[in-house]
Parts: C-alpha cells; structure tokens; sequence
C-alpha cells in the first residue's frame, strides 16, 4: 500500500455486510469448495499460471454477486483464467458449491474486499479484462463516496491491465452511468473503446444477463455498458 493511502481500517467500503443465511448447498460450497477454489490475501501476490496449472488470458470481475453470470463466462472461455472477487458470503457459497458441481478448471474466487485484493494479490501490467457489472449504485448523494468507481480506484485498476487491456463496467443507474463516464474520461491512462466522445456500447456477446440486471430491467431501466482500453 502506497504511504498516501489511508489505512484499511479508516476507509469508506463500497458495501456493508449482510447478515444472511447460508443454505445447505452454500454452506458446502464453502466447506468443500474454498479449499480447492478459493483464494486468500494471506497468500499475499497472486501467481496466476500456477494458481490455474496453465496460461491464459486474465480476466477478473469485482463484485459478481450471486455469481451465475460469472460461471456462465468462465464456461464460456475455458482457455481463459477467471478470477471472481465477492463480499457476500452467501453469493460466494453459491458459486463454491456450482464449481463443485461443473468442474470448472478455470475460476478462482477470492471471499474478500476488492480494494484490498488489488492492492495486495494483484500485480502491475498482469490483467487482460477487469469487469465491473451492476456496482451497488448507493443512489443518495451523502452516499456517493461509497460508489466503488472513484477516481483513485480507476487509476489503480488500469495501472493492473496489460496495453490493450480493458475495463468493462454496466450499469442501469444514468446517474452512475454520468459518474463512470466522468472518472473514466478522467483517468489519463485509459481510452474509450467506443471512440470520441466516449459513449455506451451495446452489450458484448461474452457478458451473460445479469441477476442484478434483470432486477433493473424489470423497473424499467436504462442498461449502459461502457468499455474503456488501457492505452499503449
Ligand atoms: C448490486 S450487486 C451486483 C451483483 C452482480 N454483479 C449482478 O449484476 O447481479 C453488487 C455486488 O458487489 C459486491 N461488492 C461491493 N463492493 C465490493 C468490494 N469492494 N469488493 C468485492 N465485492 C464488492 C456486493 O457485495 C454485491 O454483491
């Protein structure tokens, strides 16, 4: 962590913590699947080929909630590596016990703040996709610092994809869709894969529904995606 950081313990989280109850099937997908699917922070800097046993490209989603679009994806590309990153113990119980199921070779989960994944697993120039999708809006103004897209995370992100990596964010919140538009216009080191002036994009073929999205759509929402590359 850089020195002008605040420390851990000081810092306004983009999410709170839930109580929930596990179902039967969550809580075994915790017991039987962390072990072989899990990742920790304590086994500090991630060494992504020897965590999967091949090479491939990176792709890592922030917050993939239940995490049955992120299975769907990883199913999807098995020669790629996926790595989901998820607070809500239940979601990730779910996903556990769904690898347990589909064998899946290519999907690592780590059950922790993304902020601090980033800064202690992940390494500079490593990453071929960062996906973002349905960030919790937090729609009252006195909560706005708590939105996950903040300038100082942005930067952060880019400076962990390769050139020609790229960002993917979604939301249908207009508001937060302005917000990602202004911090990523912002961040020197990214261009919009959509040209000048950045706009949203249709939805690519490789991102499955949402469950939050369908939640969104059946409310009459407005689903943005936005994709933006790290420049050369
Ligand atoms: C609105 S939900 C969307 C879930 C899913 N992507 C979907 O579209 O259905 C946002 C998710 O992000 C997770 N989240 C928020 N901040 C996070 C963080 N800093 N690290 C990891 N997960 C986070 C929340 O726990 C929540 O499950």
């Amino acid at each position: 962590m850089g020195s002008s950081e605040p420390p851990l313990t000081h810092r306004i989280r983009s999410f709170v913590m839930r109580a929930g109850r596990m179902t039967p099937a969550q809580e075994r997908g915790w017991q039987d699947g962390f072990p072989r699917f899990g990742l920790t922070l304590q086994a500090g800097q991630l060494d992504w080929d020897q965590a999967f046993g091949f090479a491939g490209q990176r792709v890592v989603e922030i917050g993939f909630g239940m995490g049955d679009s992120l299975l769907q994806m990883a199913q999807a590309d098995p020669a790629a590596q996926f790595i989901g990153i998820e607070v809500h113990r239940p979601g990730v119980g779910r996903l556990l016990s769904q690898l347990l199921v589909a064998e899946t070779r290519n999907l690592r989960v780590y059950a922790e703040d993304a902020v601090e994944v980033m800064e202690q697993c992940l390494a500079p120039n490593t990453v071929d996709a960062i996906h973002i999708f349905f960030p919790d809006p937090w729609h009252k103004k006195r909560h706005h610092k708590r939105r996950l897209i903040q300038p100082r995370l942005v930067h952060n992100l880019a400076t962990l994809l390769r050139a020609d990596g790229y960002l993917h964010l979604a939301t249908d919140w207009v508001p937060y869709a302005e917000h990602m538009f202004e911090v990523l216009d912002g961040e020197p080191l990214l261009v919009s894969a959509a040209g000048e002036p950045a706009t949203a994009v249709p939805r690519p073929d490789y991102r499955p529904p949402t469950k939050f999205e369908a939640r969104g759509e059946r409310l009459g929402h407005v689903v943005q995606d936005l994709i933006y590359r790290r420049r050369r």
